[in-house]
């Protein structure tokens, strides 16, 4: 939610182009607003526009800076409007930030009782007064003293016309620093840096830093500089292009086989630190938000399963507050896409203040998460644009498959490995030859869509209500098939589409008797099923959408495929944009 970035060059430099490539680079972090502010010859020029970064395009022509910070929101506090844009600007200090002022109504208050006018609804607003206030020549001692007054969440850039400097502060939202070749940047997250420089800093908790042309001072919570290490960008220009398709969502379902059998080379080089982490477990707890959580629901599954462990899976905003029992021997298994999701990191803090170990499992090596957990499994997904999650998804299903077989004893070069390394090319036999065609039409067209299914194939069903809802907008559930007929039942009539996922033979038959049931109610139905006789019994009844046989285990990442499709095209043909879904924003890094 909300990206950030910054800029400073040398003499001559001018640092608005990049600043914008890389709002642009955020923009899955929020889209209702975007804002530059640039240090020019004649003082500070703002520009900030309601809707998405490329709005801002023909009001920046000729805006030219040395220094430039820039902002793409995703609105909490206040409406998306101009007003409400960053940057913020009080005095000659200009601020973006990304994050929630938790105090800001009592600062707010205080601050207009002490003769302060505010424009914006925002708590941003709030940060940059207050920073007006405490400036008196130094960037850096400003940004400290008006830290100390903060509660909550932030990632902070500040300039001003009298210094030739960007002054930064980090608390529990993200931000990095990147070194070019002749300029410095500050930004939320890796894509904003790429194709401008190989190498990056991650800020703790508590940095400040001072950016200049010539390089980063960095100071942690006690004001002492501190080096923080320089890593690799993993970002590449080139992957985050569209590659010549119309959205992301697509060309990243496309890109499901190889987020398999990525992961599954890069487990190798975990598996001995997992087999310790888990050794002595007697009891797991899955965790995440939105998609990872329902990854969560099918890696409980194989913990019981493979291992005999007793797994529980909760949503990572409920595991805070449940007062969790954890007991010597838990195992925390925290799952988030961007590592950074505000409950999800909070949710691991909690878990090893109780004593528990965690294991993240991620697509962010550099991450919060990353940073927390005693080992980390690599999701070796790729950078993922779209905001609705797909082949990180598949992604860390074969992640905590690869874990549960390892807690079980068994190798990654074992039967059941082997079965997963057949995956990545069935997905894409599933991608080229799934038809969803006409199911996708049927949804576009109904008042709200029930997916469905038993064990494995109900975790398939939350999945793919979540994404069906995410990206067209459709009323949509996803339920236990065995619980249709204690309420759901009463909502079926020919105007609902319900969906049932069916991949396990011993329960196809069962499955079976949901579709008569909404068919028995003239509700209209659809299987998704790779079951012959689900399909004879069915045909000419219900809409059938086929995908090939596989091992009931790993049939959950070719029925992904089919509902992420399913989502996708019904999104296109009701002209939405799918990349884009309105409201949300990918990363989630408040609570
Ligand atoms: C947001 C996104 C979802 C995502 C969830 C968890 O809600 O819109 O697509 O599943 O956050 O994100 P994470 O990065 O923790 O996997």
């Amino acid at each position: 939610m909300c990206g950030i970035a910054g800029c400073i060059c040398g003499k001559g430099g001018n640092a608005v182009p990049d600043v914008y490539e890389g709002l642009k680079r955020l923009e899955y972090r929020g889209y209702d607003s975007a804002g530059i502010a640039a240090v020019t010859d004649d003082g500070v020029t703002v520009v900030k526009k309601r809707g998405v970064v490329e709005k801002l395009f023909p009001h920046i022509g000729g805006m030219k800076g040395e220094i430039a910070i820039a902002h793409t929101r995703w609105a909490t506090h206040g409406k998306p409007s101009d007003t409400n844009a960053h940057p913020h600007v009080s005095g000659g200090i200009c601020l973006v930030h990304n994050g929630i002022i938790e105090n800001y109504c009592e600062l707010k208050e205080k601050l207009s009782r002490e003769g302060e006018t505010f424009l914006s609804e925002t708590d941003s607003e709030v940060i940059a007064v207050l920073f007006k206030r405490n400036y008196s020549g130094s960037l850096t001692a400003a940004l400290i003293k008006t830290v100390k007054e903060l509660k909550g969440s932030y990632a902070l850039m500040v300039i001003c016309k009298e210094e030739h400097k960007i002054a930064v502060a980090k608390y529990k939202s993200p931000l990095i620093i990147g070194y070019g070749k002749d300029r410095i940047y500050c930004a939320s997250d890796e894509p904003a840096l790429a194709g401008k420089c190989s190498e990056i800093s991650v800020l703790e908790d508590g940095d400040f830093a001072l950016l200049s042309e010539d390089g980063a001072e960095i100071f942690d919570s006690r004001l002492r500089p501190v080096a923080r290490k320089k890593q690799p960008n993993r970002a590449v220009s080139a992957e985050l292009s569209l590659g010549g398709y119309p959205h992301y969502m697509l060309k990243e379902l496309h890109e499901v086989p190889a987020s398999v059998k990525n992961t599954f080379s890069a487990f190798s080089g975990v598996e001995s630190e997992i087999v310790k982490t888990f050794s002595g477990v007697k009891r797991i707890i899955v965790t995440g938000c939105g998609t990872a959580y329902h990854a969560g629901l099918v890696g409980k599954r194989y913990f019981e399963s493979f291992a005999g462990i007793p797994t529980d899976a909760e949503t990572a905003g409920e595991f805070r507050y449940s007062e969790p029992v954890i007991t010597d021997g838990t195992v925390v298994v925290a799952i988030s896409q961007s590592g950074e999701t505000a409950d999800t990191v909070e949710a691991a803090r909690l878990a090893l203040s109780r004593g528990a170990k965690v294991v993240a499992v991620t697509n962010s090596p550099y991450s919060a998460l990353t940073r927390l957990a005693c080992v980390t499994v690599p999701v070796a997904a790729g950078a993922e644009i779209c905001v609705a999650a797909t082949k990180s998804y598949t992604g860390q299903i074969a992640a905590l498959y690869l874990t549960a077989l390892a807690v079980a004893g068994e190798t990654a070069d074992g039967e059941r490995a082997a079965r997963l390394a057949d995956m990545p090319a069935l997905c894409a036999k599933t991608i080229e030859n799934v038809n969803v065609s006409s199911l996708a039409h049927m949804c576009a067209k109904s008042k709200g869509v029930y997916f469905m299914g038993r064990d494995l194939d109900y975790a398939v069903a939350r999945e793919g209500s979540l994404k069906l809802k995410e990206v067209s907008y459709i009323p949509s559930e996803g339920y236990p098939a065995g619980e249709l007929k204690h309420g759901t039942l009463a909502l079926i009539s020919p105007k609902t589409v319900s969906v049932v996922i069916i991949t396990d033979k011993a329960l196809a038959e069962k499955s079976v008797n949901a579709v008569e049931q909404v068919l028995a109610r003239k509700g209209k139905a659809a299987v998704i099923t790779n079951v012959d006789d689900v399909e004879d019994d069915l045909k000419g009844r219900a809409e059938i959408v086929r995908l090939p046989r596989c091992d009931k285990f790993l049939a959950p990442l070719a029925a992904a495929v089919a509902v992420q499709e399913l989502a996708y095209r019904t999104a296109v043909k009701l002209r939405r944009n799918p990349d884009k879904p309105r409201n949300l924003a990918k990363s989630v890094t408040v609570e």
